[in-house]
């Protein structure tokens, strides 16, 4: 299982002062030399953390992949086709959420979306869609020529009770395993953190996971090359233990 870290919220502590420190791009350095095979940032409409320096000094240094995380407006996709990122990741995006909420509506949005995703194929870019675990979303998904989709983890994250999250897990599962039979790569990804981790790794048809303010949060504590390495570790150990027990 891959590990992509979203460097997002490094540029949330550097806007808090509106300087130069702590610079994302750093900090992408950092997390591949402590084994990330991937680097996420989501350059939102309002610029509210990463900026479009951001995005173009990313693409020069990144050298494993570059996800960028944006709203399939025509501004961002005029944007991802002169930069270049090896995958985008459309999800929606609301002005007023404090992080991405929900997953896209490829059923509702799918003629616009199948045009912007063709679009990012002519420049030679995979695209993914952030999509609830729900099979007619992946399935539409597949339907309009995504690579890949992600898996929002939100509610298994946000699960109160051990048996709310085993029901969020046997969604996820039957979504990855649906999305597998569609030819489609399986990611996840929102809310995951070194203690809810390890049960999504013992989903075999997942194969990416994207973080980030788990690992920015640890790294205030105990530096930033840390915090990836034991991620990456975490997962590690996570893909040696058995697949879930669920049908
Ligand atoms: N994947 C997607 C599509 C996201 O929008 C986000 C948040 O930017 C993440 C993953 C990472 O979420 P978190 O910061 O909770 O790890």
């Amino acid at each position: 299982m891959e590990l992509s870290v979203n460097v997002d919220h490094v540029a949330t502590v550097r806007e808090a002062r509106g300087g130069t420190q702590p610079d994302p791009v750093f900090a992408a350095m950092v997390a591949e030399l402590a084994g990330a095979t991937g680097v996420v940032c989501h350059l939102r409409e309002d610029r509210r953390h990463i900026n479009d320096r951001d995005v173009r000094l990313l693409r020069e240094v990144v050298k494993t992949r570059l996800n960028l995380e944006m709203a399939p407006t025509e501004e961002m996709v005029a944007i991802a086709r002169e930069v270049l990122p090896d995958i985008v990741t459309l999800v929606p995006e609301r002005r007023q959420e404090r992080t991405t909420e929900g997953g896209l509506n490829v059923v509702h949005q799918r003629h616009y979306l199948q045009t912007v995703v063709e679009m990012l194929h002519e420049a030679d870019i995979r695209v993914s869609l952030f999509v609830e675990p729900v099979l007619e979303q992946i399935e539409a998904a597949a339907d309009i020529g995504a690579d890949i989709v992600e898996l929002h983890t939100g509610h298994y994250a946000n699960a109160t009770s051990p048996e709310a999250a085993r029901q969020e897990l046997q969604r996820l599962h039957n979504a990855a395993e649906f999305a597998r039979t569609m030819r489609l790569r399986v990611a996840a990804g929102h809310g995951l953190t070194y203690d809810n981790i390890v049960p999504i790794c013992r989903i075999q048809a997942i194969e990416d996971v994207s973080i980030g303010h788990a690992i920015v949060a640890r790294a205030v504590y105990v530096g930033f090359e840390r915090a990836v390495r034991q991620m990456v570790e975490l997962i590690r150990y996570g893909r040696l233990l058995p697949p879930l027990a669920l049908s």
